[in-house]
């Protein structure tokens, strides 16, 4: 198969959809693969890194998209790269169709075999492809946490570990999945002593298990939210409501119960945010105050740190890019149910229920796709 790795177009994107590894992978597979000058630079790539690594380079996208039989990105395609694609093609990338009705149609009239990252499985009930991105974005909130806290940038002029002789910083972090559980391990090993609160009763006796020495664990009753925020220096919010809005769960009046200068770190942001003041900031003005508290918002975290981000995206994707190649995507998405449910869009037709429903489209079923 041809594969092809444009760079990303979208403003503040600097991670790239193939790794130079991936791409030595592929062509040990038997592959091609055509890379974009300049598309891992953003990561640390250079195209010399591509070319060792078996890959052509190619001028500009259009030269990617007129030659590949599969084209792997990272964001949507902008609608400049959405003209590009044909029928027969296929698009494996972040999608996010369900609030996106203009790319969802530049998708379907193009004909292409469009595989979403953000809804292949697991056989845990897991999102294999967006869970690296969790993990960055977990283990980076203590360390934007703690840069908030500084006296310079507002925050309470408190150090994470303290120093013999006075106490750590408290942090509290409200949801413990993937994202609350990896910045819990980081602001543990910074020396805070930290709390993470769940409405989960089996994910609360999990984390006791496993990380019972590490940090301590609290039911997240309404009560126990505020009371333990209360006591903290830094807040960081990580729930998620699959398929809705983030809760609420720090009102815009109770902002006057907490510490002047606390830090709050919304995670969930991209889901709404789970503080009432929450807006999305950028990488260039992270950060904001309200009645005395600090915000840090970034709806785009692992863009901070695109090279981690590129890499860990990349050892995820690589078995289903892999297979999508070896197989085709028909075969390939039959010997693979989870691969399969990641099939958001096919020859004109939306195939996954969700963006269907949320666009009020007719949905094509993934198995009748396979035969058509
Ligand atoms: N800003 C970014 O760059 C970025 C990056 C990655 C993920 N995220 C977001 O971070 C959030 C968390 O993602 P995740 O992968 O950890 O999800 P997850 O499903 O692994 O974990 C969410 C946890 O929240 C808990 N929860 C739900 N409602 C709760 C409540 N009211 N109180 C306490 N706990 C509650 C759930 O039981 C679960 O354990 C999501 O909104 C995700 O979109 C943001």
């Amino acid at each position: 198969m041809h594969i092809g790795c444009p760079k990303e177009i979208k403003p503040q994107e600097f991670r790239v959809g193939l790794t130079p590894n991936a791409t030595h992978e592929a062509v040990v597979h038997g592959h091609t693969v055509t890379v974009e000058t300049g598309a891992g630079i953003g990561a640390g790539f250079t195209d010399e890194d591509y070319t060792a690594a078996g890959a052509n380079i190619a001028r500009t996208a259009a030269d990617v998209f007129a030659t590949a039989d599969m084209i792997v990105k990272v964001k949507e395609p902008q609608p400049l790269e959405r003209k590009m694609l044909r029928e027969g093609q296929i698009l494996f990338t972040y999608l996010h169709l369900a609030p996106d009705p203009d790319q969802t149609r530049d998708l379907m009239a193009s004909g292409a075999t469009c595989i979403a990252y953000e809804t292949v499985t697991d056989d845990r009930g897991g999102l294999p492809l967006l869970a690296p991105m969790s993990e960055v974005a977990g283990r980076l909130a203590p360390q934007v946490g703690a840069w908030t806290l500084q006296k310079a940038n507002g925050g309470r002029g408190v150090l994470m570990g303290g120093v013999p002789g006075v106490g750590p910083a408290q942090v509290v972090v409200i949801g413990g999945g993937v994202v609350g559980t990896h910045a819990a391990r980081i602001a543990a090993g910074m020396g805070a002593d930290v709390t993470v609160l769940d409405r989960s009763l089996p994910r609360l006796r999990y984390l006791d298990d496993v990380f019972g020495g590490t940090f301590k664990t609290s039911y997240a009753s309404a009560g126990n939210t505020i009371d333990l925020a209360r006591t903290a220096d830094m807040i960081i919010g990580a729930v998620l409501i699959p398929g809705a809005a983030a809760p609420k769960l720090i009102s815009r009046a109770q902002l006057a119960d907490l510490k002047p200068g606390a830090a709050l770190v919304d995670v969930a942001i991209d889901q709404g945010g789970c503080f009432e003041t929450s807006k999305a900031t950028t990488h260039q003005d992270p950060i904001y105050e309200v009645d005395g508290i600090m915000h840090y918002c970034v709806a785009n975290m692992p863009g901070a740190v695109a090279r981690t981000s590129t890499i860990a995206l990349g050892n995820a994707t690589m078995p289903f890019m892999l297979a999508l190649a070896d197989k085709g995507w028909r075969q390939a998405c039959k010997d693979d149910p989870h691969l399969l449910n990641g099939l958001n869009v096919h020859t004109g037709a939306v195939t996954y229920a969700a963006v269907g429903n949320a666009l009020g489209l007719e949905v094509m079923t993934p198995s009748d796709a396979l035969k058509a």
